[in-house]
């Protein structure tokens, strides 16, 4: 399993701390989540601040942007250090215009679906992208609950995947703990991302190898 915790539950005002115990721990990649206070009803943070914590690790930075435009920020997602830019599906009107330039600029290309949105609208996209990441709540917010139906999403993806010639990976987000964690690496996961049961968790480091042995 590779496993890409969530800087959105970190501790901001001790930032540089939470990235020195993700470089300490088994994580694979760090999730970034951009959110403008359009696309999604929240505001987080943006490239200065991706650009300072790819100063502090080697972990590739895997970039989820919940912005309207996404197709406006390729080059400065790439010059803050991003190795994935996950765009969601919904906020484009040329997706694949816009995953050919993330591929151009030098990163790994990523489709984003909301809850509400189906894998079959992927059909024509998936053997262009790197992966697709699978929104297990409605984005805006940490510490949601999973919704359930995110695991049939993830088998018709993986259905998808196969029948097609697309080596894309499959990444879930939002509501993963050490339950939904396992139900989803039982259903075809590749990649977790965890905010909350991570950072709000006494063991960090412990609660990252959880998912990372499931
Ligand atoms: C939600 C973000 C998630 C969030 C997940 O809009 O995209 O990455 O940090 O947080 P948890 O794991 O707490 O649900
Ligand atoms: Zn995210």
């Amino acid at each position: 399993m590779i496993v890409s915790p969530s800087l959105l539950s970190a501790n901001f005002a001790r930032l540089g701390e939470d990235v020195d115990m993700l470089n300490r721990s088994t994580a694979d990649w760090i999730h970034c989540d951009v959110m403008d206070g359009v696309f999604v009803p929240n505001i987080s943070f943006g490239f200065p601040v991706i650009k300072a914590v790819s100063e502090l690790t080697s972990k590739p930075l895997d970039v989820h942007l919940m912005i309207v435009n996404p197709q406006n920020y390729v080059s400065q997602t790439r010059d803050c250090g991003a190795a994935i830019m996950n765009v969601h599906q919904e906020a484009c009107i040329h997706l694949h215009r816009t995953v050919q330039a993330i591929k151009t600029a030098g990163m790994k290309a990523a489709v984003t679906i909301n809850p509400a949105t189906p894998v079959v609208l992927l059909e024509d996209i998936i053997e262009e992208v790197d992966m697709v990441l699978l929104m297990s709540v409605n984005p805006g917010f940490g510490g949601q609950s999973f919704i359930e139906n995110t695991l049939k999403k993830v088998r018709q993806l993986r259905q998808l995947i196969d029948s097609s010639s697309s080596k894309a990976l499959i990444e879930v987000d939002g509501g993963v703990n050490e339950r939904t964690g396992a139900l989803l690496a039982q259903t075809g996961a590749d990649v977790l991302v965890a905010g909350n049961y991570v950072f709000k968790s006494p063991d960090p480091i412990g609660a990252i190898s959880s998912l990372k042995n499931l």
